[in-house]
């Protein structure tokens, strides 16, 4: 696993937008997996700018977003497909028929997690899976317990979880108790990761993730196993690492 970390936020977002913009630039049809969450939004907005403003196209790129909630109304607010639209695919020339979600309204999940896993193989697999963690640990909806050989399905969310999310409501009744998410299997087999963490109250889940054991009670720990895993980290999230210096002092890639 690589570790970059950066002063700031801001920081964060244009290291990973580099990365991408980068990759699209290489590989314009390139498969990228895309998170949702306060995390990626300063990511998202760079991208944009960089389509706005330097010609990065999307007209080519296949993005698979990650998660869903299950039962909320398409057009709510804290559904995870409007925010995709809001925070980029309305902004860029991103395809409509390549920019692919998950249905938490259909009705029948087990086809939809099953449809899904199969439109991934068969655009080739994901090229680079972007990544958020949750402070319980997980990667997609995919909470401490989950299998780290798991594939597309349903899952109950954890209170912490719902905590975490319940911001996004007026109501907190609405709050989905449930939702469909790639699995950690899913995720371990895109071609490469980037996973981005800020803020001091992600530093021990960060902690957990990089220098604890492989467990599923830390689904994200699983990304150990990967070949080509990059977590991009501000000052905040790094700074309970205990090897610290030793990612900053820079040249070892993996
Ligand atoms: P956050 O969520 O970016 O809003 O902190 C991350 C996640 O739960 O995966």
């Amino acid at each position: 696993m690589r570790i970059i970390i950066e002063p700031d936020a801001a920081a964060v977002a244009v290291r990973a937008a580099t990365r991408v913009a980068d990759l699209i630039r290489r590989s314009p049809a390139c498969v990228l997996g895309l998170p949702t969450g306060t995390t990626p939004l300063a990511f998202y907005g760079e991208l944009v700018r960089r389509h706005r403003e330097e010609g990065l196209t999307f007209s080519r790129v296949v993005t698979f977003s990650l998660d869903e909630y299950i039962g909320l109304p398409r057009h709510h607010r804290a559904n995870f497909t409007a925010y995709m639209r809001r925070n980029l695919f309305d902004h860029v020339d991103i395809d409509p028929a390549n920019a692919r979600v998950l249905d938490g309204r259909a009705e029948d999940l087990l086809v939809a997690c099953e449809s899904y896993e199969a439109a991934i193989r068969e655009a080739g697999g994901i090229d680079l899976q972007i990544l958020g963690i949750g402070s319980n640990g997980h990667i997609g909806f995919n909470e401490p317990g989950s299998s780290l050989g798991s594939r597309t399905r349903v899952k109950t969310l954890t209170r912490e979880t719902l905590e975490a999310n319940a911001p996004s409501f007026e109501d907190p009744d609405e709050i989905p108790r449930l939702a469909i998410t790639m699995g950690v299997g899913t995720i371990l087999e895109a071609r490469s990761c980037l996973l981005l963490a800020l803020g001091e109250e992600k530093a021990l889940t960060i902690r957990d993730m990089i220098e604890g054991p492989i467990t599923a009670q830390v689904p994200a720990s699983a990304l150990q196993l990967h070949p080509d895993m990059i977590a991009i980290l501000d000052e905040g999230a790094a700074s309970r690492l205990l090897r610290r210096d030793y990612y900053s002092s820079g040249r070892h890639k993996s």
